[in-house]
């Protein structure tokens, strides 16, 4: 059987839509959402399109770090519901057709958790070596993820008179999974959740959680990721692992077991997202062209993720300064809008000006990339931040269902909400689900029906990237092309019209281009260059569709 032919594959061709259960619908009116208020949007979406919904943590917690300090890897916030709640949830999901995976988050526990409670009452605690300690911090010491709000990632335990080792913060000691007991305990942690249901994780910080403690030899920290994966395939056949792996192409290689595979089915693309806000920020797609044509062939089951918000701050890490202090000038001008010298503390909206055009622009460019396409909650509304709150939590806002009190989230009192909605234009009264599904020409209509073509074209999916010769100036024209099908694509990342000659290449007479987001049918000479006109910031999906071709819309 032709691989394609198969959909044990599910993520090849997902709609991945990432929300915190906390801020997404409370049922019970205590201001925090909840599982059988998420139970209750199920509906929406799936009407949305929507076939996988991935979860942020929500697990018992501190709450130090929005839920990924984790103090019970099997258990469940209480303020969230039980574990009768959650499967309710994802039974009523499944029902819709929908998949579940969820965050799993074992690079670090929180300080909270009985084992770290145990190692840090006694060098000779039988969880002790469930972490990493030493008696003086490395003398050459990482760089903390998080400057400004630590200082390094060794902190002092007075009381075992050792340091401790912590990527993240302080309170997020991190597992010492050298011990092969922390192994176990994750792949148990894994089994569990797949037993509730849930069809795959995003592993959180994934080069991190499979780097041994300095000076300790496990030999290749990939067959960590391979034997978890193996695991997992044992457990639930079709269950994926999406990893965030911020790193450079050629190391995401590897994080994907190489051109074998074997590791993680799919992986966030960092690069092409950075490289995409600067060719905003210049009106040109050439720094989101080099990104996307010099991602290595990775093999055919795994994926690339797409997206262009996050929950955590927009990272532009991976440009050069300059690069990224012209992405800072045209889209966060103001210092409260960037955090740890490195990312943005805003949503697409906002950054855009509200321009319509040019933000539909950037989401047919999501769903059109090759790759799975991830979204942030309240993308398809074009919901903005909260700009009175600081750093990564100005986009972790409640849902906003309507224009009614709390945006609909909760009637609990505004005081008592998880988090405030915004204030501003982006306030509920302005941007809300139920206004816009009564207005034809709203955001969300616009992604429903986004979805709806991406979800008819697999090649999106599948297919190979080739970027499309031209002679405009500012478009990108890019085909992507496998055994199920080959569309073309073309954004217009300038503010004036512009008509553009393309040449697809020599085709097959009678081959026509069918507009998939309008009535268009143009007939291809068969030299497969064709004159096609673009709005300003305008885009347009045209699949090459050979005489007799029985696929319709
Ligand atoms: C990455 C998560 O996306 C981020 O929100 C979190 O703070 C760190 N990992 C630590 O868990």
């Amino acid at each position: 059987m032709r691989i394609t032919d198969t959909s044990d594959l599910w993520w090849k061709t997902a709609v991945i839509y990432c929300l915190d259960v906390e801020t997404y619908m409370d049922d019970d009116d205590d201001g925090v959402g909840d599982f059988a208020g998420l139970a209750r949007r199920i509906d929406y979406l799936a009407d949305l399109g929507v076939t996988c919904l991935w979860l942020m943590p929500f697990y018992p917690t501190p709450d130090r770090d929005d839920g990924y300090d984790i103090s019970d890897f099997y258990g469940i916030d209480r303020r969230l519901g039980n574990h009768g709640d959650f499967v309710e949830m994802i039974r009523t999901a499944h029902d819709r057709g929908m998949r579940v995976i969820v965050d799993l988050v074992v690079n670090h526990t929180s300080d909270k958790h009985p084992w770290f409670v145990s190692a840090r009452r006694s060098r000779t605690s039988p969880y002790r070596d469930f972490y990493v300690w030493r008696d003086e911090p490395p003398k050459k010491q990482e760089p903390t993820v998080f400057p400004g709000e630590e200082a390094g990632v060794w902190e002092y335990d007075e009381r075992t008179e050792q340091y401790f080792q912590h990527v993240f913060y302080r309170h997020q000691p991190d597992l010492n999974i050298a011990n092969p007991r922390v192994r176990d305990e994750i792949a148990k942690t894994i089994g569990f959740w797949l037993a509730l249901g849930v069809s795959g994780f995003r592993i959180d910080a994934v080069p991190f959680l499979i780097e041994p403690p300095e000076g300790v030899d496990i030999g290749d920290p990939h067959e960590f990721l391979r034997d978890l994966k193996r695991f997992l395939q044992r457990r639930v056949g079709d269950a994926a692992l999406l990893g965030e792996v911020n790193l450079p192409y050629r190391e995401q290689l590897q994080f994907f077991g190489g051109e074998r595979g074997g590791e993680l089915d799919l992986q966030f693309d960092f690069l092409s997202m950075q490289a995409m806000y600067l060719s905003l920020a210049r009106s040109d797609p050439a720094p989101l062209i080099a990104s996307l044509t010099s991602r290595p062939a990775v093999p055919p089951e795994a994926a690339w993720a797409n997206f262009v918000r996050n929950h955590d701050e927009l990272t532009l890490d991976k440009l050069t300064d300059a690069e990224r202090e012209e992405v800072f000038d045209t889209f966060a001008p103001n210092d409260s809008q960037r955090v740890y010298g490195r990312g943005i503390t805003r949503r697409v909206p906002p950054m855009l000006a509200g321009d319509p055009r040019r933000i539909r622009m950037v989401y047919s460019l999501l769903f059109s990339m090759p790759g799975t396409p991830v979204l942030f909650y309240g993308e398809e509304i074009g919901m903005g931040e909260n700009i009175e709150i600081e750093g990564r939590q100005s986009v972790r806002t409640p849902m906003q269902w309507t224009d009614g009190k709390n945006g609909g989230f909760s009637h609990a009192a505004r005081g008592r909400l998880v988090a405030p909605p915004p204030e501003d234009g982006y306030a509920p009264q302005h941007v809300n689900v139920q206004q816009q599904r009564n207005d034809a020409d709203s955001m969300l209509q616009f992604v429903r029906h986004l979805i709806s073509r991406y979800r008819v074209s697999p090649e999106i999916g599948w297919g190979q990237l080739r970027i499309l010769e031209h002679d405009g100036r500012g478009v990108l024209a890019h085909e992507v092309a496998s055994d199920v099908g080959r569309m073309i694509a073309l954004h217009n990342f300038t503010e004036s019209p512009q008509r553009v000659q393309v040449d697809i290449g020599a085709v097959e007479d009678g081959t026509t281009l069918v507009d998939l987001h309008g009535p268009d049918r143009i007939a291809l000479d068969p030299r497969g260059k064709v004159d096609l006109e673009l709005a300003p910031y305008g885009y347009r999906w045209l699949r090459v569709s050979p005489r007799g071709d029985t696929r319709i819309g």
